[in-house]
């Protein structure tokens, strides 16, 4: 059979509620033009993220009525701890609420002010993390990874001329680790092929620093692999992440993707002296070291959310209903980044809406668009999430800009597709949408930012229309 099917029925369904035109209006104006500050009934679709947002499986809620919450030592802990290091193989499991709770434990203990920390592209959290520790976030993804309609089987890879340079100029004992996300999120959801694992575990190793996985979407980035990098087509999905994880020193991880739950993360080491520093820490902010900040009903899901993602028809299906998306709007002219990633579809808003501005947020204003028109909810992946505000040098600005502002690299809105809980016809409805955005594009005007906060500004930013 050439057709590609979801590879469950459903047990289990969630009305979802149609707005009128004129509703969404208001209701975008009250919001300020920012998606986050919707309510969730108020969105049809909602294509905001692809974290916590799947849908569980029977065995999963099957699980959670097994979870034992006791405060230390639960059967749950044993059973979670026993999943991650089946999958990934570190010695030291240290778990937590979510991915940026993992991120804050391992940056404040090993990054220092002037540090500087290389990563293909860090995700927004992660950037956050190292900067707050006063250390410099670097993304070095290779070339083409930059350029949105470029086809490169890896574009997720890291540029390794780039980092050995990096090395070198600031010297090895101001990199405290080196980072690889896996897919790369910021830049299209594109994966990592194995031999730049390889190599870039080779440059850190021969340096004596340690390399850690932004182990998100490890399961979409090991699929990526099979399909597509010589020599791993016979190997299991597990196989493959067993070889990717044997090259680093540790991971940080958001279960809420990849772990096929709802809340949950966790953090890896080989190495026991930093896993009692974390210990110590996790217990001061997140919670003892058998529950992490999590319920054990938490850790049961995310057990066998581990195993159930390694599943090949799963990850066919998966990657196949992110590549219909985007087959479909690319087909009507719709630019997106090329080819398209393991959890959603980047439209490049820079170059849909050359007439809007980078500082006027195409990628915004076109999330924004989406909205009123189908109640769809997206986000913007460039100026607003990664703009900058640097020193004011003193050169104008055409008056209404936010002051000091400096766009970011690239203008995307980020389609995210939760894992498991649209069907085809979801999407259908949501590729009909763009393509009535596409058509009107001349007509969508650009907005203006009136408040921003001083971290992940894109969370609670709020906009005018300019
Ligand atoms: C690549 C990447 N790293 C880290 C995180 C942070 O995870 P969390 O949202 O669970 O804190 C995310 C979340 O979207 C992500 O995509």
């Amino acid at each position: 059979m050439q057709t590609i099917i979801e590879p469950f029925r459903i047990k289990s369904v969630e009305p979802i509620r149609m707005t009128t035109h004129q509703e969404r209006k208001t209701i975008l104006k009250a919001a300020h033009y920012n998606l986050f500050a919707l309510s969730a009934e108020d969105v049809l679709i909602d294509l905001l993220t692809d974290s916590g947002t799947g849908a569980m499986s029977s065995e999963q809620w099957a699980a959670v009525m097994r979870g034992d919450e006791s405060y230390a030592g639960s059967a749950s802990w044993r059973r979670f701890e026993a999943a991650v290091k089946a999958t990934f193989g570190f010695e030291f499991v240290i778990p937590t609420h979510q991915g940026r709770a993992a991120e804050r434990i391992l940056f404040s203990i090993m990054c220092e002010e002037g540090d500087v920390v290389p990563n293909n592209t860090h995700f927004d959290t992660t950037r956050a993390n190292v900067e707050y520790q006063g250390a410099k976030a670097v993304d070095l993804v290779i070339p083409e990874g930059k350029v949105p309609e470029a086809i490169h089987p890896f574009k997720g890879n890291m540029d390794t001329h780039a980092l050995e340079e990096l090395i070198a100029e600031v010297g090895t004992e101001r990199v405290p680790l080196i980072m690889i996300t896996i897919t790369n999120n910021s830049m299209g959801g594109q994966p990592v092929s194995m031999a730049n694992i390889r190599e870039v575990a080779a440059i850190a190793h021969q340096h004596g620093i340690p390399l850690y996985l932004d182990a998100c979407r490890f399961a979409e980035n090991a699929f990526f692999i099979k399909l597509r990098e010589e020599g791993y087509k016979d190997l299991t999905v597990k196989e493959i992440v067993a070889e990717m994880f044997s090259y680093a020193d540790g991971c940080t991880m958001s279960a809420k993707k990849d772990g096929l739950a709802n809340i949950g993360g966790f953090l890896c080491t080989n190495d026991a002296a930093l896993a009692q520093q974390e210990k110590d820490l996790l217990i001061l902010t997140e919670g003892f070291p058998t529950y992490g900040g999590l319920a054990g009903r938490d850790l049961e899901a995310i057990a066998v959310g581990l195993e159930e993602v390694l599943h090949e028809d799963y990850l066919t299906y998966r990657l196949a209903s992110i590549r219909y998306l985007g087959e479909h709007i690319s087909r009507v002219g719709v630019p997106i980044v090329q080819p398209p990633g393991g959890h959603a579809i980047y439209i490049d808003a820079k170059a849909m809406l050359p007439h809007i501005p980078p500082l006027e947020f195409p990628g915004q204003a076109l999330a924004c668009e989406l909205y009123l028109e189908a109640g769809i909810r997206s986000t913007e992946i460039g100026s607003v999430m990664f703009g900058r505000t640097e020193p004011d040098s003193g050169e104008s600005r055409p008056s209404g800009y936010a002051r000091r502002d400096v766009p970011a690299d690239m203008e995307l809105l980020r389609l995210a597709i939760p894992r498991r809980a649209y069907t085809q016809s979801h999407v259908d409805y949501v590729v009909e949408a763009i393509t009535n955005v596409f058509e009107r594009r001349q007509d969508i005007r650009g907005l203006k930012l009136t408040y921003q906060a001083p971290y992940l500004r894109h969370f609670t930013a709020r906009f005018e229309r300019a």
